[in-house]
């Protein structure tokens, strides 16, 4: 009799265990989804759905994005981006997938399609950087498109606009210098007063659960010849590791550089920060390191994780981002910032 209350008892026990609802911590995986900085990234997001909306895999689908904002004019991103000082545009862009398999160039003019460089870099070549005029043989040979160096007609006023006031004074480091003309060599803001940097960042989860980056720019505007910034360096403009997440960066380059920004947000992620907060605490290394010159500092980061979690922080406000999770329209956000 004893034995058989037991044993009632038991199967009860087993029917209970099984009929315990799910964990409220375990979520479903938001998948696929693609994330871009700023809201220029709502056209950028469309295109990388296409890709995505058909299973097809994170990689493709960023590189569908970046291709599409380095096909329009706009002031930071593609051919048709602003100059540097001398009036050349030179371009950046790198690209990692969830395989640790990246490629980046760098310095490079006239190649329509950087990201799409960056790519073959990546999938074509023994190595992860090609630079300058190296960079744009190596688009020759591959026959990507090439476009003349003609600024486009807005990029070609800017550049007027710009050098009305400017003059030629190279400041190789303008690192906790307030004087003026290290300002002017490297504007902060536009003549429109809009900051001269809105570089194009892309993440995507895809159906299958693996994640891939993209980042591309045309760099800051009426910058030294030869400057590179964050965008086309692994680990600064952009880190994918797939077991944890991703994550890009738009603003000062090197402001990001100096700290190695997107690796540094992955890592926080890896040690259980979510997407906002691994954002948040990697702008607070870079606000620490000089909090006067940060508050006139433009950066910010954009993360996901492998659950789909996404999010954003910037140094100063009005730091956008675009979300789909669908073919609907993106949903845009403003980051949170460390300044308000
Ligand atoms: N983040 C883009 C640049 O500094 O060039």
């Amino acid at each position: 009799m004893m034995m058989k209350f037991l044993n009632i008892l038991f199967l009860g026990a087993i029917l209970l265990v099984s009929c315990k609802p799910q964990d409220a911590s375990v979520t479903k995986i938001q998948k696929p989804i693609v994330i871009s900085t700023w809201d220029s990234g709502v056209e950028v997001n469309d295109a990388a759905w296409k890709v995505l909306a058909q299973n097809g895999r994170a990689i493709d689908a960023v590189e569908a994005g970046a291709r599409y904002i380095e096909n329009t004019r706009n002031c930071c991103v593609g051919t048709q981006g602003n100059p540097d000082r001398d009036g050349h545009v030179t371009l950046d862009a790198c690209i990692m997938d969830d395989r640790y398999n990246c490629g980046s160039v760098a310095f490079v003019e006239s190649v329509k399609y950087p990201s799409s460089l960056a790519r073959l870099v990546m999938d074509s070549t023994p190595h992860v950087f090609l630079v300058g005029e190296g960079a744009k043989l190596f688009a020759r040979q591959m026959h990507q498109e090439m476009t003349n160096t003609e600024l486009s007609p807005e990029a070609q006023k800017e550049y007027n606009k710009w050098l009305e006031k400017s003059t030629y004074k190279p400041v190789p480091n303008i690192e906790n210098s307030e004087s003026k003309s290290s300002m002017e060599s490297v504007p902060g803001k536009l003549q429109n007063g809009e900051f001269n940097h809105d570089t194009m960042g892309v993440l995507a989860l895809d159906d299958e659960g693996n994640l891939s980056g993209v980042c591309t720019t045309s760099g800051m505007a009426f910058k030294m010849h030869g400057r590179v910034g964050d965008s086309p360096i692994i680990g600064a403009g952009l880190y994918v590791d797939n077991e944890v997440g991703a994550a890009t960066s738009s603003g000062v380059g090197e402001e990001v550089i100096r700290i190695s920004g997107s690796h540094t947000v992955v890592e926080y992620m890896r040690h259980g920060f979510t997407p906002e907060e691994a954002c948040k605490k990697t702008v607070e290394r870079i606000v620490n390191i000089n909090p006067e010159k940060a508050k006139s500092l433009q950066v910010g980061f954009i993360a996901i994780n492998k659950k789909g979690e996404i999010g954003g922080f910037s140094i100063l406000p009005k730091f956008t981002y675009s979300v789909s999770i669908d073919s609907t329209k993106a949903q845009v956000y403003t980051a949170k910032s460390w300044f308000n």
